[in-house]
């Protein structure tokens, strides 16, 4: 049976570590959801791992839905949820919820991700959940504003950040977000902020002590060129394919 908010909620509240990844495609969201992940990101990470640009600004909504279609029809258990690109959702509670509903109507996600948690963003999050659309948030690193951060760098290293972001989080959880991810702030940040909530928190980065992690599926594979300094990859899969395709190349050129 395909998974709900509540089951995050109910991992959340039994102590068992919810598992998320992201997805791009079919045939690799199959192979998530047949592992057994518990929630699947369809995460504007692909404008960099899927689609080659610098940063997560660039991809579109129209891109945006077509990757996400494709994740649906992969995943038969796992929850999808999908991230609103940038400039697709901050001018108002209207045109998120415009943009939100085409993910769910046209892609068939259960709900969808925004970053950052202004008091405009928490209301704009309000009025997504009044209407019916479930909201993952994400706050310390928020990829999309790369450039007002001066870079892909650690958040909440301050006392002050730190508590900072402890009221944000608090705020979008009173707005209605079921879950939050939190991205590169240190560990004991991250444990703190989770044991103040009462949802479910998905760490990147934010060390062993959230309710879950998250983390880019090429990445953890060992895909990508660069990776981010607070990820472990378990397969060194750009090589393996690299070897594969040069002994592929020898027998085809060899006739063989
Ligand atoms: O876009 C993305 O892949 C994300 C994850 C890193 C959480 O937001």
């Amino acid at each position: 049976m395909a998974l709900t908010i509540r089951h995050i909620q109910n991992c959340h509240d039994h102590g068992q570590p919810i598992v998320a990844l992201t997805a791009t495609e079919y045939t690799l969201a199959q192979i998530l959801d047949r592992s057994g992940v518990d929630l699947l990101l369809v995460g504007d990470s692909l404008a960099m791992v899927a689609l080659g640009h610098k940063t997560t600004l660039p991809v579109s909504v129209e891109e945006m839905l077509s990757y996400t279609r494709a994740v649906v029809r992969g995943a038969q258990r796992a929850l999808v949820i999908a991230d609103l690109p940038f400039g697709s959702y901050e001018l108002s509670p209207e045109q998120a919820f415009g943009t939100a509903s085409r993910f769910l109507r046209e892609a068939g996600a259960q709900g969808v991700k925004v970053e950052g948690g202004s008091p405009a963003m928490a209301e704009t999050v309000a009025f997504l959940v009044e209407r019916g659309i479930p909201v993952l948030g994400h706050l310390g690193l928020t990829p999309q504003a790369v450039h007002q951060l001066g870079g892909f760098r650690q958040q909440a290293k301050t006392p002050e950040a730190a508590h900072q972001l402890e009221q944000t989080a608090l705020r979008l959880q009173e707005a209605g977000a079921f879950a939050l991810v939190l991205e590169h702030i240190p560990d004991e940040v991250a444990a703190h902020v989770t044991q103040k909530l009462a949802i479910a928190t998905l760490g990147i980065g934010a060390g062993p002590h959230c309710s879950g992690q998250i983390l880019v599926t090429h990445d953890l594979l060992g895909l990508t060129e660069h990776c981010p300094p607070f990820v472990k990859p378990v397969l060194d899969l750009k090589t393996m394919i690299h070897e594969a395709i040069v002994t592929f190349s020898q027998q085809v050129r060899s006739s063989s």
